[in-house]
């Protein structure tokens, strides 16, 4: 059953008008979860609620990775170390209400709800390529909102070289946050023009419905040409910082994760290959592309032995 959760949107963003399709989609992979024993929580804990957003020009054609392995196969520490861990424990986070806090070389700092955030500009569909440091794939269609539009709202000052993100500390609802695995909370960071480039997104939902928490409701980051840990998700701190921030995988294993983390092919992870990857549902693995095929970047990173800085 979908809930709708009165606060959680404005009118504007949630409509039932032409949802129908949608929710045979969502309902069809809800069914699926039951079916494979790993839904966790009763659908009725499911915060998943229909979402209106306009087509985005940012967008492939590719086949959509089903919405049950976009909600089954998943990293998220803070829940487990295994992919299902996520589909299983994430269900006990609360995501409302929820606030971020905004600090750092900003004009406009404060502690801001949701629902003002995602006033900022009207929600878009774009579908995007993931690839996971780990060697896999997909392709998923996001909600979200232009990552640019709302920094831009906090009006970050000259000294604003880099934004922090971090995803929300709390232990007694994030079981994987009482282990040590990584040290929490879990952050991530952008070059400031990296994090203006209209490609960069923070998504607050896919496949026509508000993100579920085991994809990092209730707002994640999604950086298509970085390889996925960069998209940080339920982040609850937004930092606009002189100096690159630390993130948690440089932190945790600074050789094998740089602070870039660019999608490139022809610089091996120390223990893998990154030459090419596995697409969920698929068989044959397939050429990983520079930038994750979003080569319109490239000129953020004119100049730089890439090989550096990986
Ligand atoms: N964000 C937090 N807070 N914790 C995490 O463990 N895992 C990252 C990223 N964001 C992670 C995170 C990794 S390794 C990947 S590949 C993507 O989330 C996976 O996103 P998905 O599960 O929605 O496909």
């Amino acid at each position: 059953m979908l809930i709708r959760h009165a606060g959680d949107l404005t009118e504007n963003d949630v409509t039932p008008h032409g949802l129908y399709l949608r929710r045979r989609e969502f309902m069809a992979g809800t069914i699926a979860l039951g079916a494979a024993g790993l839904a966790a929580c009763a659908p009725e804990d499911v915060a998943a609620a229909p979402l209106k957003a306009a087509k985005s020009r940012y967008t492939t054609t590719e086949k959509l990775t089903p919405f049950k392995d976009v909600t089954t196969y998943n990293n998220f520490y803070e829940f487990g170390v295994d992919k299902s861990d996520p589909a299983a424990n994430a269900g006990k986070l609360k995501t409302r209400p929820w606030t971020v806090k905004v600090d750092g070389a900003c004009a406009k700092p404060g502690t801001y709800n949701l629902e003002d955030i995602l006033k900022i500009s009207p929600l878009q569909e774009r579908i995007y390529r993931l690839r996971c440091v780990e060697g896999w794939s997909m392709v998923i269609p996001w909600i979200g909102i232009p990552l640019a539009d709302i920094l831009k709202r906090y009006q970050p000052t000259s000294k604003a070289k880099f934004v922090a993100f971090e995803t929300l500390l709390r232990p007694s609802e994030m079981p994987g946050q009482r282990r040590a695995v990584l040290q929490w909370p879990y952050r991530e960071g952008l070059r400031m023009d990296e994090a203006m480039h209209p490609l960069a997104f923070m998504a607050v939902g896919l496949y026509g419905q508000t993100l579920l928490n085991q994809n990092g409701a209730p707002m994640r980051l999604v950086v298509p040409w970085k390889y996925g840990f960069k998209s940080i998700k339920s982040i609850s701190r937004i930092s606009f910082t002189e100096t690159q921030p630390k993130t948690a995988w440089q932190l945790s294993a600074p050789q094998e994760y740089g602070f870039y983390s660019n999608v490139n092919p022809a610089v091996d992870h120390p223990r893998w290959s990154q030459a090419s990857e596995r697409r969920i549902g698929e068989f044959i693995r397939r050429k990983t592309l520079p930038f994750n095929g979003y080569g319109e970047v490239a000129g953020l990173y004119a100049g730089m032995d890439l090989r550096k800085f990986y």
